[in-house]
């Protein structure tokens, strides 16, 4: 297999995984909002990553599904929330009106919270023996210190003055924090050994800065057919973004340099890494 038709296998068993996931108990309208945001396409990422960092470090991706099911439904939380009109107020998501847009309001906030405290749920229940330590790198990941603080500091920031370490942190936490989490969860589930798990920690981390600033330029220069959302949003709601701090060109060059760091921390799992390599050297060139 090459690295597109690996990528693929990964995406189609976790869509799988995610279509049969038993969403038992809830009311039917909050059934309904939950899998509309959950099961409407994305690029299945976070997950993804965490199936492979999972088999980099030797472990089972079959037992790892849950762990990479929950990080696609605590992404997916933080897009619907991220949407609402209260956050960027957004109408198009994954080339489909957004969660609120076709639910209301209420729906899409009490999806979010469902979609979150399902994705505990199915960790907790997954019976996995590293699933405590793999769930505390997911949830922190997701919390006050991670999603919430870059969110926090996104939206309390709107229409400030570009200030390029103020966006080092909200990228650090909005994005980059949730894509580290696949990597640590994944080896730890993995059983790999500790200087692996840091080795991961920091591929994912200029990863998810170089997934970050690439978002931010292709809300100004790319084909909203292709990313199915609204774009120029940024620079109307005056977001504090990397190019708006340091320009087109240089935000470019700093992408690249998060991704050769990217590259460089998986130096000590050889060539067995390539996947995660290329992977990587793709974020770079992304038009969805
Ligand atoms: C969108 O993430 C939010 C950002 C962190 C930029 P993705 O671009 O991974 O969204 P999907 O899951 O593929 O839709
Ligand atoms: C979203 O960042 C990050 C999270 C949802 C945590 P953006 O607001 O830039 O993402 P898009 O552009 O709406 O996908
Ligand atoms: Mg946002
Ligand atoms: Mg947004
Ligand atoms: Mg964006």
């Amino acid at each position: 297999m090459n690295d597109k038709e690996m990528l693929n296998a990964y995406k189609t068993r976790l869509e799988d995984y995610l279509d049969k996931l038993p969403i038992t108990g809830a009311p039917e309208q909050l059934r309904e909002a939950m899998r509309y945001s959950l099961l409407n396409g994305g690029k299945r990422l976070r997950g993804c990553l965490l199936l492979a960092a999972c088999e980099l470090g030797g472990g089972d991706a079959e037992a790892a599904l849950p762990f990479a099911a929950a990080l696609e439904m605590i992404h997916a939380y933080s897009l619907i929330h991220d949407d609402l009109p209260a956050m960027d107020n957004d109408t198009m998501r994954r080339g489909k009106p957004t969660n609120h847009v076709v639910f209301g309001e209420a729906l899409a906030i009490l999806a979010g919270d469902a979609l979150l405290t399902h994705a505990v749920e199915i960790m907790a229940a997954s019976g996995h023996p590293k699933a405590f330590h793999a769930m505390g790198e997911i949830i922190r990941a997701a919390g006050v210190g991670g999603m919430l603080a870059g969110q926090t500091l996104d939206v309390m920031n709107e229409g400030a003055e570009p200030d390029i370490a103020l966006v080092k942190e909200i990228h650090k936490g909005k994005t980059a924090a949730l894509l580290t989490a696949p990597l640590t969860a994944g080896l730890i589930l993995a059983g790999a050994e500790e200087r692996l798990v840091e080795a991961g920690r920091a591929y994912g981390f200029h990863l998810g800065m170089a997934f970050q600033i690439v978002d931010d330029l292709l809300d100004l220069e790319g084909d909203p057919a292709l990313m199915g959302k609204t774009l120029g949003k940024d620079q109307e709601e005056g977001k504090l973004t990397w190019p708006a701090c340091v320009g087109v060109e240089l935000a470019r060059k700093d992408a690249e340099t998060h991704i050769h760091q990217a590259v460089e921390a998986l130096a000590p799992f050889g060539e067995k890494a390539a996947f995660l390599r290329a992977l990587a050297l793709s974020t770079l060139h992304r038009a969805q």
